[in-house]
């Protein structure tokens, strides 16, 4: 069973590192880290999750699980930080659990980060599909509930049931096209992007913050009970444990932050440049979630999220309560479409390129790493990626991808955390240009506080997560172990 443990020599992972990633240059700043950051993160998780999670598990508290899993992404991404400045190239968790703690490992993070990546995307494409209604609803038109909604959801207010969800698909299909004929964000798009994001978030916050009725905060952390939603899906709310089912739904506001520590390579001076990088982009989202929390708990009623205000949860509840800003909820949803469109391009990207790097070491199968032999994507990964995330999107619904997405994520995090303190004490000779501070303190405390937010996503997520690990396992040692390049060599 030594292969379990067999490691990726770093010469030889640099030596394969692209050519472009070989002569990174180090230009970006501290600043230019946190936009990156932000960029990333402002999403799906806050403008649809929020109400969510309001609805579901904590009504107003919300706000606190903002907290929790704020903290839990700090600790996380601070170990994060350590595993990327470790090895000298730009990559993912996987390439640097391959070099450092062995292809079991490397294999069960890069199936993980399916999760992270491919199911994200889904859950930010359904929330697409949700905005996209609403500004039909502009122009008096709407795509019927059975074809933007999957087969599992039900229109609480009509009765009509779901049957497709096009689209996501739609919208999945078109950014699966743009990434095959290789567009990248550019710095200039990200930027614009990253500050009309920003700009909606502080507009509502100050714009809200006087239609706020205290009723709706009252009380605060409602008594613990148990919630039906209308899939007849039962949730812990309310008290303690929903806060930390709401943390765990929420989480996925912080997905993304990740991007930062893969920069490494080129921050200017990643000592000082990452730990604020990382810090700041989270600290400044999680203020600015806290507070928009806040006020859309505020504005709008549970009720509300439960019923007509459970899709594109902001535009309506500007609309419905905030009288005179209909302009607002306009600019909302077209900033919203615009803002997951990017998100999801960046979601379905890392994804190829985490497939890519494990096709090249015959983890999964060539196919993922054919390039086109124009644009020099990895085309048929891209397409197949399309009929997995697709059909994701067009049929579950968008809590069951969105929870899925957040386990996942949680779970590659307390690996990254466990693996930071196990290089420290088996390989203390490691050149790290970062280095987590407190260890071993930081890094428990990170597995403690994801693990909570795991334990509060309740059982069937965690069924989900066992299923997707146990499928994992088959592919390896069913395929990987005799297919990995390392496995080649030792022969
Ligand atoms: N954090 C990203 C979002 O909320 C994934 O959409």
């Amino acid at each position: 069973m030594s292969y379990l443990w067999r490691k990726k020599s770093l010469d030889k992972l640099i030596l394969e590192a692209d050519d472009n990633e070989k002569g990174l240059k180090r230009t970006l700043t501290a600043g230019a880290l946190i936009a990156l950051g932000i960029g990333a993160i402002i999403g799906a998780g806050l403008f649809v999750r929020t109400a969510a999670a309001a609805a579901n598990n904590a009504g107003p508290s919300v706000t606190l699980a903002f907290v929790v899993a704020g903290i839990g992404c700090a600790l996380a991404g601070l170990c994060y930080a350590e595993f990327a400045s470790m090895i000298p190239i730009a990559g993912s968790a996987y390439t640097y659990s391959y070099a450092t703690m062995g292809e079991a490992i490397a294999w069960i993070i890069g199936w993980d980060l399916v999760l992270e990546y491919a199911i994200g995307a889904a859950t930010v494409s359904i929330a697409w599909s949700e905005y996209l209604n609403k500004l039909l609803a502009y122009i008096d038109m709407r795509i019927p509930y059975e074809w933007s909604h999957s087969p599992f959801e039900t229109d609480p207010i009509s009765g009509v049931g779901g049957m497709m969800n096009i689209p996501a698909l739609f919208i999945v299909f078109v950014l699966t096209l743009l990434l095959i004929r290789g567009m990248k964000e550019s710095a200039f798009v990200n930027g614009i992007i990253v500050i009309t994001k920003v700009a909606i978030v502080i507009m509502v916050i100050i714009l809200g913050w006087g239609y706020i009725n205290p009723i709706n905060h009252t009380p605060f952390i409602p008594e613990a009970s148990v919630f039906t939603d209308s899939q007849g899906v039962d949730h812990n709310y309310g008290g303690i444990m929903g806060i930390l089912g709401a943390a765990g739904v929420v989480f996925f506001a912080f997905i993304g932050f990740d991007a930062v520590s893969t920069a490494a390579q080129e921050a200017k001076n990643p000592k000082k440049d990452m730990p604020i990088g990382i810090l700041g982009s989270l600290v400044i989202c999680t203020v600015l979630y806290i507070l928009f929390a806040y006020v859309l708990t505020g504005i709008a009623s549970v009720e509300d999220f439960r019923s007509t205000g459970k899709e594109a949860s902001v535009a309506f509840a500007i609309q419905t309560y905030m009288t005179g800003y209909d302009w607002l909820a306009k600019l909302v949803t077209v900033a919203i479409l615009a803002g997951f469109s990017s998100v999801i391009l960046v979601m379905l990207m890392g994804q190829s390129r985490v497939f890519y790097s494990m096709s090249r070491d015959g983890l999964v199968p060539k196919v993922f790493s054919e390039v086109h032999p124009k644009f020099h994507t990895p085309y048929k990964s891209n397409w197949i990626f399309f009929v997995f995330v697709g059909a994701f999107a067009a049929f579950v619904p968008g809590d069951i991808v969105g929870d899925m997405t957040s386990i996942g994520t949680l779970f590659a995090f307390m690996l990254v955390c466990a693996g930071v303190w196990i290089m420290r004490v088996k390989r203390p000779d490691l050149k790290r240009q970062f280095k987590t501070p407190f260890v071993p303190l930081v890094p428990i405390l990170g597995i403690i506080v994801c693990g909570a937010m795991i334990y509060g996503l309740g059982w069937t997520n965690w069924a989900r997560l066992g299923v997707w690990l146990l499928i994992g396992f088959v592919i390896y040692f069913g395929y990987s172990v005799r297919n990995s390049k390392l496995n080649k060599e030792d022969k």
